[in-house]
């Protein structure tokens, strides 16, 4: 018995999701295809028919579609393969497979393939356009559901970079602070992010942000040590110069809760290692210690060798260059020294 035109709506409304579908019918009886066929047209849908598996194959890669509707007994093969293929490569297409009354125990099969539903034949046309509503509505169900679930995580993403972001803004001003109690080493965090960076450059595939953020930062530990300590004039004391190597691993205690890069914290950790392994706080060598680290190791030498202290003047530029030369294959990575001699052979201009 066939049915006038039915106006098929998804779900009640129209905000549940589209009307029309792209549909596939696999039928080798050309009656019953172009009965279904004719039927979803009428009501908006577009069809395409195929008559065997290799051609339904062949309209799936070359087209996509909403549903797809399959017999299970097809000239040259099982409609169950095209349910397995779908199901495989595009789960969300949703897989109506059609059976006779006497193969409800492939009608199983089928939906243990993860078919989506069963139309047992005869059915008549009220049964087609229920079924293939259902379709719809769970298909339109599937992909809003992967909508929200993305966006969601676009949005969990975003707001971990904005308390990310928001953390080291406030890690900045710990670093001025930092800075501020002590006038020698006022500025020397962004000398030593310019001096890293210039020499990141010249380097082969070096992650210029995660080296900026770990230059900035690589000295934050030293919020806890004692100011004393910190502006002591004279030659530290044992007791004084343990004190003031715990700032690495301070360093990675402040910031490891948010900051979660391994080349950052690995920079904040590793900057007083040496290429020998005297260095601390891991007495790692040469290439076992991070590779930003060994960059902001350089740049941290160049700039506490140009800078004044408490107890010695400022030594000049050249001389810091040569004696970064001298510690070569000992203190500093041979590499690394060797590309920062002619990028530092000038003063960088650290004003701007
Ligand atoms: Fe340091």
């Amino acid at each position: 018995m066939e049915q006038g035109p039915v106006s098929l709506r998804v779900a009640n409304t129209e905000e549940s999701g589209p009307a029309h579908a792209r549909v596939l019918v696999v039928e080798d009886q050309p009656a019953i295809a172009r009965t279904v066929a004719q039927a979803l047209t009428r009501i908006g849908h577009q069809c395409q028919v195929a008559d065997t598996v290799h051609q339904a194959k062949l309209s799936l890669s070359n087209d996509s579609f909403d549903i797809v509707i399959t017999d299970v007994h097809l000239p040259d093969g099982s409609g169950l393969e095209l349910v397995r293929l779908v199901k495989d490569h595009t789960p969300d297409v949703q897989v109506l497979v059609m059976t006779a009354y006497a193969d409800v125990k492939i009608a199983i099969d089928a939906l243990r393939l993860e078919a989506d539903d069963y139309l047992l034949k005869p059915f008549d046309l009220g049964d087609l356009t229920h079924g293939v509503q259902r379709a719809l509505t769970h298909r339109w169900l599937i992909l809003e559901n992967r909508q929200y679930r993305e966006h969601l995580e676009a949005r969990v993403v975003e707001q971990a970079r904005r308390i990310e972001r928001l953390y080291l803004a406030s890690t900045r001003s710990l670093v001025e602070a930092l800075e501020a109690r002590d006038p020698h080493t006022r500025g020397h965090s962004d000398r030593v992010t310019k001096y890293s960076v210039a020499v990141g450059q010249a380097l082969a595939e070096i992650d210029l942000d995660q080296l900026t953020t770990g230059a900035q930062l690589h000295d934050i530990g030293k919020i806890g040590t004692r100011e004393h300590v910190l502006n002591k004039p004279g030659p530290l004391t044992n007791e004084e110069r343990d004190h003031i190597r715990q700032h690495p691993m301070m360093g990675v205690r402040i910031l490891s809760p948010i900051v979660n890069v391994p080349a950052i914290l690995g920079i904040v950790r590793n900057h007083h290692e040496r290429w020998d392994g005297a260095g601390y706080p891991d007495h790692l060598a040469g290439s076992a210690i991070p590779l930003l680290a060994r960059i902001v190791a350089v740049a941290d030498a160049l700039d506490a060798i140009t800078s004044s202290r408490a107890y010695r003047p400022p030594r000049r530029w050249n001389e810091a260059i040569d004696e970064i030369q001298r510690g070569s294959g000992s203190q500093f990575d041979p590499d690394i020294v060797a590309v920062a001699g002619p990028v530092l052979r000038q003063p960088l201009d650290v004003t701007r």
